[in-house]
């Protein structure tokens, strides 16, 4: 094969040792491949290299001390390492900016870097979520600055990351992989290899743009199911029904080769993907004249919901006889994904915003979120102990979705 040199075990250069980065490095040290990880931010690599991870992830901190003790795992500041590798794995960051453009510092910074290095018979894989058509128009002529010429002298494809946290290994070692590449030959080597480091089954796709988008009709999907449930809810609290009875019964439904799936609501959606991806699609059609409305609108649902519930548990604290200036809320469950500590842009932190405003006090309860990192978010160290959270609160929310809890202040979720 053109871009892989045949063996079963490769050598791997994983660009961006992030929360994505780490998880791959692991897993494929795991599984007998030499990996090399590269980042930029210095502090990360020395605490890998000492065998501490900062990312919270079942198994991960484990995963990656035995990859480092072994040897298996080496982590570097320095891209020159990335040059005896067979594949070289592209995990940065892909923020979008205000205007939902591809904020695109790390990825270019990254493949500039790369290009200094490039040499011919290496498969090039971006695994960073991107707008179609970046893998085309950023990344291959980055990479051609190095005079190399891509699909000939070397691989470049598309093949995108979709595990969730909180059970990222395991889907890392077993969900399917979508590869698209630039030309047969990059597909083919990119299928190969994931096929054989990670021994998953890979959908192959007929082009860059195809896998691209795939990885943000899932999200695009997810958003706006959610954003279904969540308006789903407000629709079922005008009738006095309980939404999640409605959704139990409803998703019995088969539809196609499956069932309807409405997801269930929340106080809203948090995270690094859901928030930005569904804005990369909705952009890049625009910039194509294509006014895409279903992307939007599905932000805008989920992104007013911390400030709806807020809403219904001040409502309900009128409804109760108690002043919402005089009450105590406690807020358990902080990170916006169930069973992570993972805070970032989680939507209980517009909601306790407007609480603190309005309540007399707000206490917090999360024994998976890191404290230091819960204080500097909220301004409010979280109790260590749940009965001191609740102690003397007039009421206390949930960010999970439930509707049995004694001391919900909702009829429902959100
Ligand atoms: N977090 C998720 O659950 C998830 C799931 C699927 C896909 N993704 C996608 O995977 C990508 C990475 O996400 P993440 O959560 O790991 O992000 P992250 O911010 O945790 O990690 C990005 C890493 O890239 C490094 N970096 C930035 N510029 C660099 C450069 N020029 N050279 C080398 N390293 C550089 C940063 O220092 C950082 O460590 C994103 O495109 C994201 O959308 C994330």
């Amino acid at each position: 094969m053109r871009f892989l040199s045949g063996r079963q075990n490769h050598q791997v250069a994983i660009v961006g040792l992030g929360y994505i980065g780490s998880c791959i490095a692991a897993v494929l040290a795991e599984r007998g491949h030499d990996v090399v990880g590269v980042d930029t931010n210095t502090a990360l690599i020395t605490e890998l290299g000492d065998g501490y991870c900062r990312f919270v992830e079942p198994g991960l901190a484990e995963l990656l001390a035995d990859a480092v003790g072994s040897g298996r795992l080496t982590v570097t500041t320095d891209y020159s390492a990335v040059r005896s590798a067979d594949v070289v794995l592209v995990t940065v960051g892909t923020p979008v900016r205000e205007d939902g453009s591809l904020a695109d510092e790390q990825l270019r910074g990254a493949c500039t870097e790369l290009a200094e290095h490039v040499r011919e018979g290496q498969l090039y894989v971006v695994k960073s979520t991107v707008p179609p058509g970046t893998t085309r128009e950023l990344v291959l002529p980055l990479l051609e600055a190095s005079g190399l010429v891509g699909g000939v002298d070397f691989g470049l494809a598309f093949t995108p990351e979709r595990l969730a946290e909180g059970t990222a290994l395991g889907e890392l070692r077993t969900l399917p992989i979508v590869a698209g590449g630039l030309g047969t030959d990059s597909t083919s080597a990119a299928a190969e290899f994931w096929r054989t480091a990670l021994g998953v089954e890979v959908v192959v796709q007929e082009s860059l743009e195809a896998a691209e988008i795939i990885k943000l009709a899932d999200n695009w999907w997810i958003d706006l199911n959610i954003a279904l449930g969540n308006e789903l809810a407000k629709f079922c609290t005008l009738f006095g029904v309980d939404v999640l009875d409605v959704i139990t019964a409803a998703n019995m439904v088969p539809k196609g080769t499956g069932n309807v799936n409405i997801l269930l609501p929340s106080i809203g959606v948090g995270g690094s993907c859901l928030t930005k991806d569904p804005w990369m699609v909705w952009r890049s059609a625009r910039e194509r004249g294509l006014d895409i409305l279903t992307a939007p609108a599905g932000r805008r649902v989920n992104a007013d919901m911390p400030d709806y519930t807020a809403g219904i548990i001040l409502e309900e604290l009128i409804r109760l006889g108690k002043e919402p200036a005089m009450a105590k809320v406690t807020v358990i469950g902080l990170a916006f994904k169930n069973n992570t500590g993972d805070l970032r842009h989680t939507p209980t932190q517009p909601a306790i915003a407007v609480l603190e405003k309005v309540c007399a006090e707000v206490t917090l309860y999360d024994p998976r979120v890191d404290a230091d990192e819960a204080d500097e978010l909220f301004g409010i160290t979280p109790s260590t102990r749940l009965e001191d959270a609740v102690k003397t609160a007039t009421a206390s929310r949930s960010s999970r979705c439930t509707t049995s809890s004694a001391t919900s202040t909702s009829p429902g979720c959100p």
